[in-house]
């Protein structure tokens, strides 16, 4: 036997003696980026993901979540997604026209849901899941819906009336939806990353934004912001997706301790979610530094005529059909203010 057959044969030898344990010691990796804080529903869903899938899994698969854009912003990670350098993302529905899918615009249109109950019966029913379907040409599956909130308009001025937002630059994410929105109060859109909002408020590139509670608190925005008046008029909830490919080729076994993992993950954070906006609103209260107004009936009126209207603007980029149907689900009547 020459030496390098000798070498060859050892190898071989040790490659066969190894048990199937050590060879599979290095985890399967998924990278799970997002951009808001660990402490908001979305943040804490994916730790909890993440922890549900090493329990299932006997740390086979290994979730890294990288929170608050550390990793990307709001379009680098669904560009990230599509070339393979993330697995998994939980973009807010307001997104998803980035990719050319505007069919998830409609959870943006202003007061559509009364309540997270009405909201559920959307997310968790059949128009959610056909939703989903929306995303296979784009090479993603979707898993779940994970709700944070709904959101409120803050500036440094008082807004009672929609007319007191005449005229200000409002940060929007990029959904044309809440572009119609905010031009139906006489307002001036910005798109803007999320990781930018903060700046952008401190330095007036933009005059107010909307948020979630968890999202305006945790992002420290009440710092920049003196006036946040409880419009509660519309949802930002989220889509956790997934590189098909990747998930494709899963072995059947993990993607289906991984499928189990996040209905966990789901019902977990969809029950944190309003207990979660709750608490950083009275964490708010406390830090004194933002006047919580809450709308009267007729103010909050005002805000329903102002921006009811924008539903049929934006049922044909929707869907009239798509738009009907979520109206026959949580029985919502757009004549009734
Ligand atoms: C935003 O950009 O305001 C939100 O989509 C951030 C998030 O993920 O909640």
């Amino acid at each position: 036997m020459t030496s390098r057959s000798l070498l060859l044969a050892l190898l071989a030898g040790m490659l066969f003696s190894t048990p199937l344990t050590a060879l599979a010691k290095d985890p399967m990796l998924i990278k799970f980026s997002h951009v808001v804080a660990p402490d908001t529903p979305k943040g804490l869903g994916a730790e909890f993901f993440a922890k549900r899938v090493s329990e299932r899994t006997n740390g086979q698969v290994k979730v890294e979540v990288y929170p608050n854009s550390t990793l990307y912003k709001d379009k680098e990670e669904l560009e990230a997604l599509q070339l393979g350098a993330v697995q998994m993302l939980a973009p807010s529905l307001a997104k998803f026209g980035l990719l050319g899918v505007r069919e998830f615009e409609i959870y943006d249109l202003p007061y559509i849901f009364d309540s997270y109950a009405d909201l559920h019966k959307v997310t968790q029913g059949p128009i959610g899941k056909s939703l989903f379907r929306k995303l296979e040409p784009k090479g993603i599956v979707g898993l779940a819906y994970w709700d944070n909130g709904f959101k409120s308009f803050s500036a440094n001025t008082p807004i009672l009336m929609p007319a007191d937002l005449k005229g200000k630059k409002m940060r929007i994410q990029p959904s044309k939806v809440l572009e119609a929105q905010m031009r139906a109060l006489d307002a001036i859109p910005r798109v803007m990353a999320f990781s930018e909002v903060y700046q952008a408020l401190k330095m007036g590139i933009v005059d107010g934004t909307e948020n979630p509670i968890s999202n305006l608190y945790t992002q420290k925005m009440f710092e920049v912001q003196s006036h946040l008046t409880m419009t509660e008029h519309g949802y930002l909830g989220y889509v956790v997706i997934v590189d098909q490919k990747f998930w494709e080729a899963l072995p059947t076994d993990l993607r289906g301790q991984l499928e189990l993992a996040m209905q966990e993950a789901t019902d977990y954070t969809n029950q944190i979610a309003k207990q979660q906006n709750d608490q950083d609103l009275e964490s708010l209260r406390l830090s004194g530094k933002i006047a919580i107004h809450v709308p009267t009936v007729e103010q909050r009126r005002a805000f329903k005529k102002a921006l009811i209207p924008v539903h049929q603007e934006m049922a044909s980029r929707i869907g009239e059909d798509l738009l009907q149907s979520v109206y026959r689900e949580t029985g919502f009547d757009p004549t009734k203010l």
